[in-house]
């Protein structure tokens, strides 16, 4: 028996879903394609310097935009856009190696516009991921966040996110200041079986 025919799968070319936040805005969470990528640098501006600090990319460069745009590879980079009338709100990750000893982990990020926090939506997106990633046959997530990031953690937690290491020092913000990071895990499913893809 295959794996396929055991667990669900995702088209993720045609995913789509809608939902409602805890204040009644409605929202449309789908893939992003070449064609966000205006709105996307548009999202990316309004992130407060604050927060800013402690990304990994340096998204005020339009040109970094315009490459992840261009070069868009769901197997490699999932990005999970929130669209609420036409703009986009949130922007969530899964990245992954498609060989080698991590082929089975994916790596999560999360961004809620600041307009948009504390109504459910980082919540949301962070599901979203794991049952994607549950379709897609990712064994374990995983997340690093900046230790100060109380809003995050929590986030986290609540979706079943456990915390399994906090190496103190581990980057640096923009001012070169170093910061300590979390890093939570959440099992998604088991261990892949090479046993399943034969029939018996
Ligand atoms: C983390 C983040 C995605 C959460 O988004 P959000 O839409 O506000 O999330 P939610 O509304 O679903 O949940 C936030 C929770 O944190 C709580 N919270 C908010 N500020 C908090 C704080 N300072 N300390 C503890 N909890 C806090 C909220 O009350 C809410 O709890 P609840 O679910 O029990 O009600 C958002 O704050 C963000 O984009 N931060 C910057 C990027 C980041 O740090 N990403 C994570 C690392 S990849």
């Amino acid at each position: 028996m295959k794996e396929s025919d055991i667990y669900p799968t995702i088209d993720i070319n045609t995913y789509q879903k809608e939902a409602t936040l805890k204040d009644g805005t409605k929202i449309l969470l789908r893939p992003m394609v070449a064609e966000d990528q205006d709105a996307l640098y548009e999202f990316f501006q309004a992130i407060p310097r604050e927060d800013a600090r402690y990304l990994r990319d340096d998204i005020s460069s339009r040109h970094l935009v315009e490459k992840w745009a261009k070069k868009l590879d769901y197997a490699k980079t999932l990005p999970i856009l929130a669209i609420k009338d036409d703009a986009i709100i949130g922007d969530a990750t899964i990245n992954r190696r498609r060989f080698g000893w991590k082929h089975h982990l994916g790596t999560v990020r999360v961004f809620v516009h600041k307009e948009y926090r504390d109504v459910g939506l980082g919540h949301l997106m962070i599901d979203e991921l794991v049952d994607i990633a549950y379709k897609l046959g990712i064994e374990k997530l995983i997340v690093e966040i900046p230790e100060l990031s109380t809003a995050a953690i929590h986030a986290f937690n609540r979706a079943g996110f456990y915390r399994v290491a906090e190496i103190p020092n581990m980057v640096k913000d923009r001012e070169n200041m170093p910061v300590g990071i979390v890093v939570m895990m959440k099992d998604v499913r088991p261990a892949h079986d090479d046993a399943y893809d034969y029939d018996f």
